[in-house]
């Protein structure tokens, strides 16, 4: 970050107030730690004249919703769910091509953005995209479900005037600003949650009960891995099947990949080296509590050569 925390503050403040004015803007929150940072930095602006939005898309980890809306209250900001997960499985069916499914959610989510701005009479849209969303979206690496105008996406298409606060900054200086506007460590320290949610971690056709599975496999890792502070730690599901016996019957069951990465900035990353017998410990929970999964492996892939998310 070119400017230190407090100082950022002191310009990127008075400047979402003057460029909101006296009207009201939305902020989408998904619940990641940029978006959290930027919502918490434009309620510091625009106080009640923010409403942060958390889109339920059905794409979300176990109880994200409750537990989001609940920390952005908790802090005095308002706080609506809105409930689409229907349109987004809609627009993700029959998808396999990871950015078919990447520009589907993208549409969807601006499409549903541009309705939630028009319901609350919101003149703006606020949105927590970093420098590195930009430049792996202009890199051509993936297309991040938060990069428009960079590409030549006028988002006027979608209704919606949108200002970017934190475009100019990485994941550290994200965390500094989180931690400089005084908010708890769990949020400016929180996982990194991509837009796209648990769709960037189904290989394969996005379908409610395919979702279902790595969400709850998702809960399972993350709770095991818990104690390691990865930068970034979850459960993909692959496309692919595994022979495997389940009480004692044969079953073609799906394959869970464990992810765990060490990064700063998340364009580069490194697997976490985690204790055998913790990985033995996930594995068995897996398979004891998803009754369609028969085998689990961990991913050592650093990046590059992968990316962190598997679409
Ligand atoms: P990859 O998979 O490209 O991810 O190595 C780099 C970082 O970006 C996150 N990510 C996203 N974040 N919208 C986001 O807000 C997206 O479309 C998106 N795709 C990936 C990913 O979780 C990692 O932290």
């Amino acid at each position: 970050m070119a400017l230190a925390p407090g100082m950022f503050m002191k310009q990127a403040i008075p400047k979402i107030k003057r460029q909101v004015g006296g009207e009201t803007a939305l902020c989408a929150t998904s619940g990641g730690v940029d978006s959290m940072v930027c919502a918490f930095l434009a309620h510091r602006a625009i106080g009640k004249r923010l409403i942060a939005l958390f889109i339920d898309d059905g794409l979300m980890r176990e109880n994200e919703a409750k537990v989001v809306s609940r920390t952005l209250r908790k802090h005095g900001v308002r706080t609506v769910v809105m409930p689409v997960a229907k349109d987004f499985f809609k627009a993700l069916k029959g998808k396999t091509d990871p950015e078919d499914m990447r520009k589907a959610f993208r549409d969807t989510f601006y499409r549903t953005l541009g309705k939630a701005v028009r319901k609350y009479r919101a003149s703006y849209l606020i949105q927590g995209t970093i420098a590195a969303d930009i430049k792996e979206t202009k890199g051509r690496i993936k297309s991040q479900h938060n990069v428009l105008s960079q590409i030549g996406i006028d988002p006027r298409k979608y209704g919606l005037s949108i200002i970017e606060p934190l475009v100019t900054l990485y994941k550290p200086g994200v965390r500094k600003v989180g931690k400089a506007l005084g908010l708890p460590r769990s949020i400016y320290e929180r996982m990194p949650f991509p837009g796209p949610g648990l769709a960037t971690r189904v290989v394969g056709e996005v379908t409610p009960e395919r979702v279902r599975i790595v969400r709850k496999a998702t809960a399972i890792v993350e709770s095991g891995m818990k104690r390691f502070k990865p930068f970034q730690t979850f459960a993909v599901l692959l496309n692919d099947r595994a022979t495997g016996i389940k009480k004692g019957k044969r079953a073609f069951g799906n394959i869970i990949v464990i992810r765990s990465v060490e990064s700063k900035n998340a364009l580069t990353a490194f697997p976490t080296k985690v204790p055998y017998t913790v990985l033995e410990k996930i594995q068995k929970k897996i398979c004891r509590e998803i009754p369609q999964v028969t085998k689990v492996l961990y991913d050592l892939s650093p990046k590059p050569p992968s990316t962190i998310e598997y679409i």
